[in-house]
């Protein structure tokens, strides 16, 4: 017995360990219960009682000198920390690259963070939506060309030459999320939805099947005109500059009435005309308008008691303005070496 202890305590001392895979299996060889100084324990129960002085005391020690060894080199492995092997192998190598935001994801974090000061909260919906959310709570006629295959991605249609309310389709504006936020909630109502839209159109440079919205609610009594023209002064002058002036022509959706398309002056060229403002010095922006009774009324809303604004962005358009990007492809391709050249608060 005493040649065994030996060749272990030999053993123990020229132990060379790396990792705590190494550590464990250390752990598991002398000092677990099936461990080699337990069974040793076991064979001095039946030493003649003369040696087992002696030897008990070889024993401990055996075991005091493994005890010690194994908490040595479990702290140093615990100090060395992840710098072992034993650490995070899938964790990316120095130098790191921390990632960037998509361009577009920063301008509509920037128009959400405006809307937000002024008390809109933001609200989501559904991509893949129905006809009635799309277009028929929204005032849409039912031969309404927006319906019309040439512009609406269809998934499902109840009948080839008439549309339904029931038809699922790609949203083609966030518009159907507001329907969503008036059917659930009442009014005081302030939201704005941002999301990914689709529309049927031939992809170029100017134009892409999908594409980015911000639309914004506000229903409550005595919402007026007015208040929609200092809401949108606001955001222009937050999201363009404190100089900037917005102008607002007639304009028309099913939806809204009165209607209309706000243009800012164009940063570009300072109002003078550039090919960007294409020699007006505005810029369009966004369409806007007074919600129509009826939509208020498709959607439970009193129009008598209640009134209110709607508006409606696309992103693409101002990232394109404020990145000096000519092209909207390169949005959708995701080329690391376009993305990589963002970074921003937002
Ligand atoms: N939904 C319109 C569009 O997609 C934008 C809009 C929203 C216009 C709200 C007026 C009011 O173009």
């Amino acid at each position: 017995m005493i040649d065994k202890i030996n060749s272990l305590l030999t053993e123990i001392s020229e132990a060379k360990i790396s990792n705590s895979g190494e550590l464990e299996m250390f752990r598991i060889r002398f000092l677990s219960k099936k461990g080699l100084i337990s069974d040793l324990f076991e064979e001095f129960r039946n030493i003649p009682p003369s040696d087992k002085k002696v030897l008990g005391q070889k024993l401990n020690m055996l075991k005091q000198t493994a005890l010690e060894k194994y908490n040595f080199l479990r702290s140093n492995l615990a100090e060395a920390g992840s710098g072992s092997i034993s650490g995070d192998l899938t964790r990316p190598a120095f130098p790191y690259f921390p990632g960037t935001r998509h361009p577009i994801s920063i301008v509509r974090n920037e128009i959400i963070s405006i809307f937000s000061r002024i008390g809109f909260t933001v609200s989501e919906g559904p991509e893949i939506e129905d006809d009635d959310h799309v277009f028929t709570k929204l005032n849409f006629a039912p031969e309404h060309p927006a319906r019309d295959m040439q512009d609406t991605f269809y998934i499902s249609r109840i009948s080839e030459e008439d549309s339904s309310p029931d038809d699922i389709l790609l949203r083609t504006h966030t518009s159907s999320v507001q329907v969503r936020v008036m059917q659930k909630q009442k009014p005081p109502i302030r939201t704005i939805s941002p999301g990914r839209v689709f529309r049927n159109e031939a992809i170029s440079a100017r134009a892409h099947c999908i594409f980015h919205q911000v639309e914004g609610l506000y229903i409550d009594e005595n919402v007026s005109f007015a208040d929609l023209r200092q809401t949108l002064l606001f955001f222009a002058r937050e999201m363009y500059g404190k100089d900037t002036r917005i102008r607002l022509r007639p304009s028309y959706f099913p939806f809204t009435e009165p209607s209309a398309e706000m243009d800012v002056n164009c940063t570009i060229c300072g109002g003078k005309g550039c090919n960007v403002c294409k020699y007006t010095g505005w810029l369009e922006v966004l369409g806007c308008g007074m919600v129509h009774p009826a939509v208020l009324e498709a959607c439970d809303i009193d129009s008598r008691k209640y009134t209110g604004f709607a508006f409606g962005m696309g992103i693409e358009r101002p990232a394109m303005l404020k990145y000096q990007v000519n092209d909207l492809r390169l949005y959708f391709e995701n080329d690391i070496r376009f993305l990589q050249q963002f970074s921003s608060a937002f």
